[in-house]
């Protein structure tokens, strides 16, 4: 491998030193370009550059290779459970059984969210989204734990924090549901598992003995951990950059919430229900709407198909899709959506269009059929999304401030007018 590029500048050589990770990617260093040569680099939505040095997640997506800390997705979907990829991925390996029994008991316990807390979703209006409540209420803990503001917090204040943020995620979400709907909020249940407490406080009503499903609870389990991680996305670039300015862990989570929402990113798992139902409701001529996706001249696109960086299968939606069928088969449900999804996947993946550009299937994509099957309604999906991605957006938070990353503060190319007279208003 070559230890450094040339680069030739205006008849003059700079040699950029090449940095290559354990999975063998290669970058050149550009930190001193500035200062060698007054140049900058210019890359829209950082498309070939790499915002920093992680030993979290490994994705490759010409190969559809996902890793956490050096695990396959598809052994830890299988066999694990989120809190225990929750723990990988925040301390960096797999806990023995005494490290995650107590992993578990101290979420647990941090479930409940001050009573205040609750009178906060009085302000929201009914029908509030649930994503806006998620990043208002995460972004609220800090007036509710003001020590987390403090950049020289202690490793076991700044532990408590990732405690508290992981267990009191799974109150407010299912908290923001009761609201929007007009039901009476459930209080945490310390018998329960995380995936559980959460069904429970989703769905429990106080005049109803509620069961718990455990085919319900393994496709939640599953679709967390798929969610968890998933290196430099916007929206985990989002939480690192906010947590560059030395902003606190809640803060910085509240910015990756909002980040998530955009239907680009991880709001597209609500488009896509929603263009299933649409489609549905239009007959299900699944063709018409490739055929729309691929008119330059409409805006429409096929939700839950393409990726930034998989330029093949993305591994998860392989896994969701036959969790999907399975979740399906397991709870008797026949769901006409899940066939407009599989002829749509199919018209796709054989039309010339998306051959070309490489646009598969992503996570999006089955993954609402599963949460509609377990009974999550659409608008939630995407806030489903946020407790799976919470363990991946803090232990890159944490990454980010353990190796003492400095301020995110990219450059940019002016292309405004250059310097004039200000006019004053009676003679423009
Ligand atoms: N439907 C139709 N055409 C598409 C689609 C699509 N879903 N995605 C990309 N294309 C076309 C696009 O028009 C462009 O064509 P051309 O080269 O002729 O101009 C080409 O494919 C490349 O697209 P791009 O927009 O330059 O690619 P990108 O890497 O900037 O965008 C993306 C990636 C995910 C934003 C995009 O594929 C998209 O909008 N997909 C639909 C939304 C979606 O499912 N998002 C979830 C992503 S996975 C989960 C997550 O990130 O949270």
């Amino acid at each position: 491998m070559a230890e450094s590029a040339e680069l030739i500048l205006d008849g003059k050589s700079i040699s950029l030193p090449v940095i290559e990770g354990t999975e063998n990617e290669k970058a050149f260093d550009i930190g001193k370009l500035r200062d060698q040569t007054g140049y900058v680099t210019l890359d829209s939505g950082y498309k070939n550059t790499g915002a920093t040095k992680s030993a979290i997640t490994f994705l490759d997506g010409e190969e559809g290779i996902l890793r956490y800390r050096g695990y396959p997705i598809e052994q830890l979907a299988e066999r694990s459970n989120f809190l225990e990829v929750a723990y990988l991925l925040i301390y960096g390996s797999l806990p023995t059984q005494t490290e995650l029994d107590k992993f578990a008991h101290q979420i647990t316990t941090h479930t409940l969210v001050h009573e205040d807390v609750r009178k906060i979703f009085d302000g929201f209006p009914s029908g509030a989204h649930p994503m806006g409540i998620l990043s208002s209420l995460i972004c609220s803990l800090t007036a509710f734990y003001p020590k987390s503001l403090d950049p020289n917090q202690s490793p076991e204040e700044t532990n408590l924090n990732i405690i508290r943020l992981i267990a009191k995620i799974s109150t407010i979400a299912a908290w923001s549901y009761k609201n929007s709907v007009g039901h009476p909020l459930n209080y945490p249940r310390n018998d329960l598992d995380y995936c559980s407490n959460f069904l429970y406080m989703m769905f429990a009503f106080p005049t109803e003995k509620y069961e718990i499903n455990p085919v319900v609870v393994s496709a939640l389990n599953k679709l967390l951990i798929l969610h968890a991680d998933h290196e430099q996305n916007c929206s985990t670039s989002t939480v690192r950059l906010v947590g560059s300015a030395n902003a606190s862990l809640y803060g910085s989570v509240s910015a990756g919430v909002n980040a998530l929402w955009g239907p680009l990113h991880g709001g597209a798992n609500q488009e896509v229900m929603e263009m299933l139902e649409a489609i549905q409701q239009d007959g299900g001529n699944t063709q018409k709407w490739v055929d729309k996706a691929k008119d330059k001249n409409d805006s429409f696109r096929l939700m839950g198909f393409g990726h930034r960086v998989y330029k093949n299968f993305d591994p998860r939606a392989k896994i969701i899709k036959k969790a999907a069928d399975d979740v399906l088969k397991a709870l008797g449900i026949d769901d006409p959506l899940l066939k407009i999804a599989q002829e749509l996947e199919q018209a796709a993946l054989t039309d010339q269009y998306f051959v070309e550009r490489k646009l598969y299937p992503n996570v999006d994509f089955y993954s609402g059929i599963i949460y509609r099957a377990i009974g999550i309604p659409t608008e939630m999906f995407t806030v489903l999304f946020a407790m799976g991605r919470l363990p991946g957006w803090i232990a890159q938070w944490k990454e980010m401030r353990e190796n003492k990353e400095p301020i995110g503060r990219p450059r940019q190319i002016y292309t405004g007018e250059l310097e004039r007279d200000y006019v004053g208003i009676d003679q423009r």
